[in-house]
């Protein structure tokens, strides 16, 4: 029995141009995130607080967020990137009501990512979950590499369990599993889905497949029919990981909302409308749209 209502979080603002080498323009991320509240979408990563010598790309933070935040569209979520309490901080300034911690369940991408250990991470996290608590401020959490890491390929199923447990003990309200590199197939999602239930209930956890292999969408059926009723998608199937080359973007949110679609699960996002904006996104940044269903809605 597939869930009846599926919550989309688009990752376009972040993940999708967190990565792009040439700087885009605050105006153009600011319309991103205004386009994609029209074509229904209600949780938005806008952008991450954390150091621009790491991401140049994010180093607009501050303003993009304001800016998002100042002409708010009224019950949608605007999620931003922080992994330490000085990102918080800045986050909070700018006026976040949403945040999120991104650890990882392999040693080498947590230091190639965020220049610390799993554990020192986590330690990292605790202050910024108290603060964010203090605040009122809710929490998501992120475990990477729960497929497969580009620095140590098979990654136990277990050592995702462990992360996210911990994630979900220091406050955050659901964990994102991303499989950032792509490399999961069903049944690898289905095993490490298993053992994250042991801990942590359906109801709190998020998929978020990038589009490397092609298995994102077979990935998301897989844990839809394991209870799973939250996706992470990037409109057009922008980006990829700075600290994982090769890696492509998320999962393209029409494809979802295509699927989601066709087994007759709501979404209240209007596919041709985001059809729209992974046109007009990848026009500004001079290419085809990732998405097969982009373009084969745009062919028509
Ligand atoms: P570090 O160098 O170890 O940090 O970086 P530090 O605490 O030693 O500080 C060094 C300098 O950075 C200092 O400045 C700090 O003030 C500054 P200096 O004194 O040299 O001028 N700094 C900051 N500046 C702005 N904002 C901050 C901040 N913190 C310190 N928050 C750090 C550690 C975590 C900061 C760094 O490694 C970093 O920024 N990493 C971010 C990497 C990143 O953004 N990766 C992509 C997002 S994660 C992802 O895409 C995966 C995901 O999609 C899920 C999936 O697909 O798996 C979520
Ligand atoms: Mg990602």
């Amino acid at each position: 029995q597939l869930p009846r209502k599926v919550r989309i979080v688009e990752m376009g603002p972040r993940d999708g141009l967190q990565n792009e080498k040439r700087l885009v323009s605050t105006d153009t991320k600011v319309e991103l995130v205004r386009r994609l509240e029209a074509a229904g979408l209600k949780a938005i990563e806008t952008t991450s607080f954390v150091s621009p010598k790491w991401v140049p790309q994010m180093g607009d933070n501050t303003e993009v967020l304001s800016r998002v935040l100042a002409a708010a569209a009224p019950g949608v979520a605007y999620p931003v990137l922080t992994p330490n309490l000085k990102g918080f901080e800045a986050a909070l300034a700018a006026g976040a009501t949403e945040v999120a911690v991104f650890g990882a369940a392999s040693e080498s991408f947590s230091r190639k990512n965020i220049n610390c250990s799993i554990a020192e991470s986590l330690e990292r996290f605790r202050p910024v979950t108290e603060a964010a608590r203090a605040a009122g401020v809710r929490v998501r959490g992120y475990v990477s590499c729960v497929a497969g890491c580009p620095y140590e390929g098979e990654v136990a199923p277990q050592a995702v369990a462990e992360v996210a447990a911990t994630l979900s003990e220091m406050g955050c309200y659901e964990i994102s599993l991303g499989d950032t590199i792509g490399t999961g197939n069903p049944a690898s999602i289905a095993r490490m889905l298993d053992a994250v239930m042991r801990r942590v209930p359906a109801e709190r956890l998020a998929g978020h497949y990038h589009d490397t292999y092609g298995m994102a969408v077979a990935n998301i059926h897989a844990s839809l029919q394991m209870g799973v009723a939250v996706f992470d998608a990037s409109v057009g199937g922008l980006g990829g990981c700075p600290y994982a080359a090769g890696a492509s973007g998320n999962v393209a949110t029409e494809d979802v909302v295509w699927l989601l679609n066709g087994l007759g699960i709501d979404t209240g996002i209007d596919l041709d409308a985001l059809v729209d904006v992974a046109a007009w996104i990848s026009a500004q940044l001079e290419r085809e749209p990732a998405s097969r269903v982009a373009r084969a809605v745009l062919a028509k």
